[in-house]
């Protein structure tokens, strides 16, 4: 099991869950953070961080968001050197972003 980082963090990355993981399960990409499934010990501890409740265990990912199980294994590799494991400023217009409807497609891949 791990937990994932699901849309609502896109293009917000308020970033307050990677302080408190003990293992630095996080990676960071231009406007999402995804948590390695590898690294991630299933602490629970990241989850009330979240201003906007984006963090989820992987076996109660709300079903429209089922896909970013997978997204977060893929972009955790790929991102893999960009360890995060504390709060930087969040991105502008973060808490406009918060209000918003995205997808997947918002997310930016390339650093
Ligand atoms: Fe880190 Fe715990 Fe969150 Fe997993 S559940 S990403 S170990 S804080
Ligand atoms: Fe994203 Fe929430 Fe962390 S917005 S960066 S999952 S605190």
């Amino acid at each position: 099991m791990a937990y994932v980082v699901t849309e609502p963090c896109i293009n917000c990355k308020y970033t307050n869950c990677a302080a408190v993981c003990p293992v630095d399960a996080f990676r960071e990409g231009p406007n999402f953070l995804t948590i390695h499934p590898d690294d991630c010990i299933d602490c629970d501890a990241c989850v009330p961080e979240c201003p906007v409740e984006a963090i989820y265990p992987d076996d109660e990912v709300p079903e429209k968001w089922e896909h970013y199980i997978e997204l977060n294994e893929r972009l955790a590799e790929q991102w893999d050197e960009y360890v995060i494991n504390e709060t930087k400023d969040e991105l502008p217009n973060a808490d406009e972003w918060a209000e918003k409807e995205k997808s997947e497609s918002d997310i930016q891949e390339e650093w």
